[in-house]
């Protein structure tokens, strides 16, 4: 049996500057120096408020975001700052599902031509990518008739479907998945979450999956990164971080997710409002 490196992605001190459009408007670092590591078939979950930065490191792991300092590697090869080109073989290993099911897919592709894309940019001949896709569909739990079908004819849950399908064609080891549920309704949710976990479990695939949902995070991660104003402010065991949170941010962040239970909320309440005051 070959050997499993230990840490899948590496990522050390992590910066990244976007360029702010505009005379004298200075450039605005979205990360400042994030660290992060994910095992082979882990999950990490990231969580954050609105603008924390989740999106953008995801991006950076995905060659999508200007990474200006620190380094971030995949398999221990330094992987920011290369070239299009030389990213091109990164693509079979690391895929990515976003969030809006109704944006990420070609409208005017049938599914066969949106699951089979990848694989022929890989090489993979046509009569064979073909012959994947009923295994692809299948492995989403998508009816074999889909193939000849148009995105617009599936519903937002099934349309992720298609979209975690596609990121699955050319068999990655890490799969960004950015908020892949928040857009869908609570029972879509649960059913597609399930399905990620059923796909880790029989495929060994990493996920980092991001997300401002505690208890989708909670549910599905691993461990739990926190993300607060560009920097991971806590990390460590999903039940630790969710359950006993250590930093005021994650402490005031997990308050702030509804419960489902009404005295439970009021209880929250209670102690947001003492957290607050003492802060
Ligand atoms: N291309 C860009 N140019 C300039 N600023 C950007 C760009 N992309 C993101 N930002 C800024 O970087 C910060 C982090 O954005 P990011 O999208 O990573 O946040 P997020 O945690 O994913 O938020 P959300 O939960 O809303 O998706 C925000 O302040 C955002 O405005
Ligand atoms: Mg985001």
């Amino acid at each position: 049996m070959s050997e499993q490196p230990e840490v899948l992605l590496d990522a050390r001190d992590v910066e990244v500057t976007y360029p702010i459009k505009g005379f004298g408007k200075k450039p605005f670092k979205a990360l400042k120096g994030v660290s992060l590591d994910i095992r082979p078939g882990e999950c990490v979950g990231l969580v954050g408020e609105s603008g924390s930065g989740k999106t953008t490191l995801g991006r950076a792991i995905l060659g999508l975001a200007p990474v200006t300092g620190g380094t971030i590697r995949y398999r221990g090869k330094e992987i920011q700052g290369l070239s299009r080109r030389q990213r091109r073989p990164l693509s079979a290993e690391i895929q990515v599902v976003f969030q809006d099911p109704y944006g990420s897919l070609n409208p005017s592709m049938t599914i066969e031509q949106i699951l089979t894309e990848p694989l022929s940019v890989a090489g993979v001949p046509g009569a064979e990518a073909r012959a994947r896709v009923g295994t692809l569909l299948d492995r989403v739990g998508l009816p074999g008739d889909s193939a000849h079908r148009l995105p617009r004819e599936f519903s937002g849950g099934q349309r992720q479907r298609i979209a975690i399908a596609r990121a699955l064609a050319l068999r990655p080891s890490l799969i960004v998945c950015d908020e892949p549920v928040s857009a869908l309704d609570l029972s879509t949710q649960a059913r597609v979450l399930e399905l990620l976990i059923e796909i880790q479990e029989q495929t060994g695939v990493a996920y980092l999956f991001v997300s401002h949902d505690l208890a989708v995070v909670r549910h599905i991660s691993h461990r739990v990164a926190v993300m607060y104003r560009g920097e991971i402010v806590e990390s460590g065991d999903g039940d630790q971080v969710t359950a006993r949170p250590e930093h005021p941010y994650t402490q005031r962040l997990f308050m702030a997710a509804p419960l489902p239970d009404p005295d439970r909320q009021a209880a929250r309440r209670a102690e947001r409002l003492q957290l607050a005051a003492q802060a």
